[in-house]
């Protein structure tokens, strides 16, 4: 039965099945995702990560074939990052020719056609866990950090040795002041103009990765990251972030984490050009996941959710451990 005439407007007229598709504001498509992929120089055999379930590191020589599996969901670009054989005070192995995420670039360029971006950081490279250079005397005095300047080289140095090893975009994820400047630099100087950055423009420093540092062993083994990272009370803070990225060259500017951030995402769109981007870290990951597992949550159905927010939000692009699951229900 309808109901008696007398409203004018009635907004459920939109909502029947035949028309809700047709006036859908936001969509999500297996082209707007990134999916992270893990390579680990420690192991020849693939290790699921505990803590993020579905996700595993593979060893170098499994990587392309990792990426390919991704590919076949519909997803069409990757994030690598690298748990690499040795760690010292410089994290030397991070711009290593023959370092963990350089054979997997290699491997992942010959044998897929994926588009492949790589973190640009030192967090799983330094025996500190630290996302740069710090004082010899860090340890006994948390005052100190990371030194900010000396570690602009270092991240230059690894930016090009990733596009020298075939990757298709750097991501810096250092929080470093002037990184994105001094990568831009480093790449144009080298011949890899054409390579684009996607900065971790505003990434906050946040408890949502704790996952992720079990993942790819890059926790700080004293101290935490809040003098680089950002505090999480701001949101001002984060937009003279973000135009600094602009300024020094950023291509696409990222925001992270996203579900807890979905004010940022949106203000960084409506104030910027770039595209956006925003990363569902590995907290969010494994917070639905946690939820399913005791039946309180659907799995498929909170994940989709999520990320159409995170769209609506205003970001572009979504890297996420929900890449894969996501663009096969596509
Ligand atoms: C490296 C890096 C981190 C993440 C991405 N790149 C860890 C950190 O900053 O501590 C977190 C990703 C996630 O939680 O999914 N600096």
């Amino acid at each position: 039965m309808t109901d008696e005439p007398g409203l004018t407007r009635r907004p459920r007229r939109l909502r029947t099945d035949g028309v809700r598709p047709l006036v859908r504001e936001t969509t999500l498509a297996a082209s707007d995702l990134i999916a992270p992929v893990f390579v680990d120089a420690t192991t020849d055999e693939r290790v699921p990560i505990e803590t993020m379930p579905g996700h595993e590191r593979v060893p170098v020589t499994q990587a392309a074939e990792r990426v390919a599996e991704i590919r076949e969901t519909g997803v069409e670009a990757v994030i690598v990052f690298g748990i690499p054989e040795s760690k010292d005070s410089e994290g030397s192995q991070a711009w290593a020719d023959d370092g963990v995420v350089q054979e997997a670039v290699r491997g992942i360029t010959a044998e897929t056609d994926a588009y492949v971006i790589t973190d640009v950081c030192m967090c799983e490279y330094t025996e500190h866990g630290h996302c740069g250079l710090i004082e010899s005397s860090a340890r006994e005095d948390p005052t100190l950090t990371v030194r900010n300047d000396e570690t602009l080289s270092a991240l230059a140095r690894i930016a090009v040795s990733h596009a020298k090893a075939g990757a298709d975009m750097v991501a810096p994820s250092a929080m470093m002041d002037g990184m994105v400047g001094a990568i831009r630099e480093g790449l144009d100087d080298a011949g890899h103009t054409d390579v684009p950055i996607m900065s971790y423009a505003a990434k906050y420093e946040s408890a949502f990765y704790g996952p992720f540092r079990d993942a790819a062993d890059g926790a700080p083994t004293f101290g935490d990251r809040r003098h680089y990272q950002m505090d999480p009370g701001n949101a001002r803070e984060a937009m003279r972030e973000v135009e600094l990225d602009v300024e020094e060259g950023a291509d696409v500017l990222m925001v992270k984490p996203a579900l807890p951030y979905l004010d940022i995402v949106r203000d960084v769109r409506e104030r910027f050009d770039h595209p956006v981007a925003a990363y569902n870290v590995s907290g969010e990951y494994a917070m639905l996941h946690a939820a399913a597992e005791q039946g309180w949550l659907d799995l498929e159905e909170t994940a989709y959710e999520s990320l159409l927010s995170v769209k609506r939000a205003g970001a572009d692009l979504i890297v996420t451990y929900f890449a894969e699951d996501l663009a096969e229900r596509l």
